[in-house]
C-alpha cells in the first residue's frame, strides 16, 4: 500500500493507493468507524462492485445509510444535492456523522459539497472508482455542482478526511475512461515529474494491459505532484493555476461541442498538444521538446476529431474563461518536460497556429 500525505495541517489527510485497499477498508477507515454514516454512490458502481465494499462498509457506519445519485454529470445538480440533504435528514446524521462517497468525480463531487453543506460541514471520505478521480479528484477538497451551461460553479472547499484508491476497481472501468485518466497523470508529469514522464509515454495505448504496480506508482506520482501544489495553494490562488495545464483549450473543446464529444480526459490531452505547440511558437519550448509531449499524447490512445470545429468559436469559448476572471487570461504553457510558465501574452494568432497544429495529428489520433 502506498501513502501519500496531503499535508494541510489540521485538513491533513492521506490518500492509500493499493490493489485491493478496498479490502481493507475496515482497517484504512478505522479512525471513522461507529458513526452514523451516509453512503453515497450510483446504482452502476454500486452492482459493479458494491459486493466487495458492504461488508468492509457495513462494518464502519453505526448505522450505515444509503442513497444513490444519478450516474455520471447528471448527479451534479441542485436537485441531487437537495435529495441528498433530505437522506442526511432521514439518516438523522448530526455533526459526528459521515458521508462515503464510492464513485466517479461526479458522485463525490455532489456527495462532497452535501457533506460540506450539512450542519455547516461534516466529515466525508471518498472511495474513488476512476483513474481520473483517483488522480485529480482526490486531492484538493473541490466539491461542486454545475449550473448549466457553467460547470462546477455552485461548490466550496471540503478536504475530505481519508481517501481511498484500490486499482482494482478499475477493472470494469471503460478503456477509453482510463485513456481520459491518464492525460491527467500526463498533465502532472509535465508539470513537475520527468520519471513519470517518461514511464508514461512507455505505457500501453489507453494503458490496457498496464503493470499493476506501474500503474499504483503512477497514480501515487500524480497525487503527490497534485498534492505539492494543493499544499502550498490550497484556496486556488495564483499558484494552483499551474493545474490548469491544457485546461485553456480543453474546456473550450468541451463547451464547444456541449461536452458531448471528449471525455474531459481526452479534451485536455488535445489541450496539451495545443499548450506545447504554443509554447514552442513562442520561444519557451523545444521543438524535440514539443514533440515528445505531443508523442506521449497520442501514444495514450485516439481521441475525438478536432478539425472540424470552427476556430472563432474556440477562441471566443477560452475567451469566456477570460472574463470569468475579469481580466487577461492567464496560459499555462510547458518550458520543458516537468517544468512550466505562466504566462498573459497568448495571441488569438497562438491559439489558432496551436489548432492547426492539433488537426494535423488527427489522423494519428481519430477513433
Ligand atoms: N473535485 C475535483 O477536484 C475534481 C477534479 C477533476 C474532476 N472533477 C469532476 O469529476 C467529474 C469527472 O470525473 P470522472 O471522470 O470520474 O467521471 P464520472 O464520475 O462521470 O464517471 C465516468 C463514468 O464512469 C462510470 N464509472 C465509475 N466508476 C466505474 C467503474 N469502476 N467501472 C465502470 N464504470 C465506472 C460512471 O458511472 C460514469 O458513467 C467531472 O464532473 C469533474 O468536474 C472534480
Ligand atoms: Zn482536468
Amino acid at each position: 500500500m502506498i501513502e501519500v500525505p496531503v499535508e494541510l495541517g489540521a485538513r491533513r489527510y492521506a490518500v492509500s493507493i493499493g490493489h485491493g485497499a478496498s479490502r481493507l477498508l475496515g482497517g484504512l477507515l478505522a479512525p471513522f468507524a461507529g458513526r452514523p454514516t451516509l453512503l453515497v454512490t450510483t446504482r452502476k458502481v454500486w452492482s459493479l462492485h458494491g459486493h466487495r465494499l458492504e461488508a468492509p462498509l457495513r462494518g464502519l457506519g453505526k448505522p450505515l445509510h444509503r442513497a444513490f445519485v444519478p450516474d455520471g454529470e447528471a448527479a451534479k445538480t441542485v436537485a441531487t444535492l437537495e435529495a441528498l440533504w433530505h437522506a442526511l435528514y432521514d439518516a438523522a446524521l448530526g455533526r459526528d456523522g459521515l458521508v462515503v462517497a464510492v464513485g466517479g468525480g461526479a458522485a463525490s463531487d455532489v456527495a462532497g459539497l452535501a457533506a460540506a453543506t450539512w450542519n455547516r460541514g461534516i466529515d466525508w471520505v471518498a472511495i474513488p472508482t476512476t483513474l481520473l478521480s483517483m488522480v485529480d479528484s482526490s486531492v484538493g477538497g473541490k466539491c461542486a455542482i454545475n449550473h448549466p451551461p457553467s460547470k462546477n460553479v455552485i461548490g466550496a472547499f471540503h478536504q475530505p478526511r481519508a481517501v481511498v484508491a484500490d486499482p482494482e476497481l478499475l477493472e470494469t472501468l471503460p478503456p477509453r475512461e482510463h485513456q481520459s485518466g491518464a492525460y491527467e497523470i500526463l498533465k502532472c508529469a509535465l508539470l513537475a515529474d520527468r520519471d513519470l514522464f517518461r514511464v508514461l509515454a512507455e505505457a500501453p495505448p489507453r494503458l490496457v494491459g498496464w503493470d499493476r504496480i506501474a500503474l499504483e506508482n503512477a497514480i501515487a506520482d500524480a497525487v503527490r505532484v497534485k498534492a505539492a501544489v494543493v499544499e502550498r495553494d490550497e484556496r486556488e490562488g495564483d499558484l494552483r493555476r499551474v493545474l490548469n495545464l491544457g485546461h485553456t483549450l480543453g474546456h473550450a473543446l468541451e463547451a464547444v461541442t456541449r461536452f458531448r464529444r471528449f471525455t474531459h480526459g481526452e479534451a485536455v490531452g488535445w489541450g496539451l498538444i495545443g499548450a506545447a505547440w504554443i509554447a514552442h511558437r513562442k520561444g519557451l519550448l523545444r521543438e524535440k521538446g514539443f514533440d515528445a509531449i505531443a508523442r506521449a499524447v497520442d501514444a495514450l490512445g485516439p481521441r475525438p476529431r478536432v478539425s472540424d470545429l470552427d476556430p472563432a468559436r474556440l477562441l471566443a469559448a477560452t475567451a469566456r474563461d477570460k472574463k470569468a476572471r475579469a481580466g487577461k487570461l492567464t496560459w499555462v504553457l510547458p518550458a520543458a518536460i516537468g517544468r512550466v510558465v505562466l504566462r498573459q501574452d497568448v495571441t488569438a494568432a497562438d491559439v489558432r497556429a496551436a489548432l492547426k497544429v492539433m488537426a494535423t495529428r488527427e489522423t494519428r489520433a481519430r477513433s
